[in-house]
């Protein structure tokens, strides 16, 4: 990565989980407009990002890749246009096999010509998926992503490069050592998919359990991964999915806040012109969006877990301290994190600032915070004078490579 592509983590919409295939013109309209009206823009969201099932079936007798004429009667460049002119960026999807996950055309082979192709309709970032690759080696994805990486560095505007691949062999890595042996994917993008696809309508259905679960089973994956965070480099736990029936609003607000609190990418995937006005709300926090686009952009770490609550903490560019805190359990419960646990080693007292609320209050030696299930605590802690004891690291150890 090179870290002024994106100093912070992306922020925007795509469609995937939310719409699948199931994607058109107007919908991609219509939520740019939304994203705008809706105050989206004003947040920081400022992408809009098309995913697979965009490319026709056959690419043009040039060779480059075209889009679906029933679903983008306009084009991409079209669309592009569209975007910008209100103010966002694009984004699109390919894939660096022979075939996309849904089965259109891929880009192996084409590298040079496709990314020239997406430069000139007006595309600023891509997202290269992991789907058809054979051999299905970590070598062979290295290899290819290795020749994406030189193709966009080369490019006038350097896109984002959003890596699927390392999603394609988390199964066959102890993700407590991932990158000691596999120090390419942050040398090539700017994100990195590591954990499965986050909630999607095909194969969880109406069971509500499996949405919470699947965003339980992202974060847990992730929550491993702090240290390989660097400046210009996020891990991607997938979307956020807040329109989602089967997910409570306190889940809803936990998600964002648990990416939040990892610097990850705030990718909405959502019918946006119809999201509910306390979940609008929420996802335009411009307290808890602080803590994502923190000018260290550090993934928080956990430093205690036990059977109901995890305590996540990052130190922020300010001299300010992170402190998150999950209730994992199936009842409202009350958990007491000390000063030390998130290492504030003086005698305070400290603020400590609740970003759903706005509100402040003072601990000294030990701070109390009661959560429903599955809610999530959020706190800007200010007054932390005191340097770090020895041992005590928060994601200052980052591996650089
Ligand atoms: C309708 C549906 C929404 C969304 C849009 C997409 O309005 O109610 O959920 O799917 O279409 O255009
Ligand atoms: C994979 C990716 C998803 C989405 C689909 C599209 O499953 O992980 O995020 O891009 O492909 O087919």
């Amino acid at each position: 990565e090179d870290p002024s592509i994106s100093p912070t983590p992306p922020m925007g919409f795509n469609d995937w989980s939310r719409f699948e295939c199931a994607i058109n013109q107007t919908l991609f309209v219509e939520t740019t407009d939304a994203m705008l009206s809706r105050g989206f823009l004003a947040a920081g969201y400022n992408r809009i990002n098309i995913d697979d099932c965009w490319p026709a079936h056959e690419r043009l007798p040039n060779g480059s890749l075209t889009w679906n004429e029933t679903l983008f009667p306009n084009g991409l460049p079209w669309l592009a246009n569209y975007v910008h002119s209100k103010g966002f960026h694009f984004g699109i999807y390919e894939d660096a096999g022979n075939a996309t996950c849904g089965g259109y055309p891929g880009t192996l082979g084409h590298e040079q010509l496709d990314a020239e192709t997406f430069e000139n309709w007006g595309i600023d970032y891509l997202k290269l998926d992991g789907c058809n690759v054979f051999p299905s080696t970590e070598q062979r994805y290295q290899d290819i992503y290795g020749e994406w990486h030189q193709v966009l560095t080369a490019l006038q505007h350097p896109l984002i490069f959003s890596e699927s691949a390392p999603a394609y062999f988390a199964g066959t890595r102890n993700n407590t050592a991932w990158y000691e042996v596999m120090d390419w994917v942050p040398l090539y993008g700017e994100l990195a998919r590591h954990s499965t696809d986050i909630a999607v309508y095909d194969y969880y259905g109406n069971d509500s359990a499996k949405y919470w679960d699947s965003v339980m089973t992202n974060y847990g994956f992730e929550v491993l991964l702090a240290r390989y965070q660097q400046p210009g480099y996020y891990n991607d736990p997938d979307f956020i999915i807040p329109d989602w029936p089967w997910l409570t609003l306190d889940e809803h607000k936990s998600h964002f806040a648990l990416w939040a609190s990892f610097s990850a990418p705030l990718i909405i995937s959502a019918w946006v012109p119809g999201l509910a006005d306390d979940v609008v709300e929420f996802l335009t926090n411009t307290d808890i969006i602080a803590i994502d686009q923190d000018a260290l952009t550090l993934q928080a770490t956990l430093v205690s877990s036990d059977e109901n609550f995890d305590v996540l903490t990052k130190n922020l560019a300010n001299g300010d301290r992170l402190l998150t805190v999950l209730n994992k359990g199936d009842n409202t419960n009350t958990t007491s994190v000390t000063a030390a646990r998130i290492g504030l080693v003086g005698d305070g007292p400290y603020t400590a600032k609740d970003l759903w609320t706005g509100e402040s209050s003072a601990f000294t030696s030990e701070m109390k915070t009661t959560l429903s299930t599955h809610a999530t605590g959020i706190y800007r802690i200010s007054g932390v004078n005191a340097t770090i004891p020895t041992g005590m690291i928060f994601n200052t150890a980052n591996k650089r490579c």
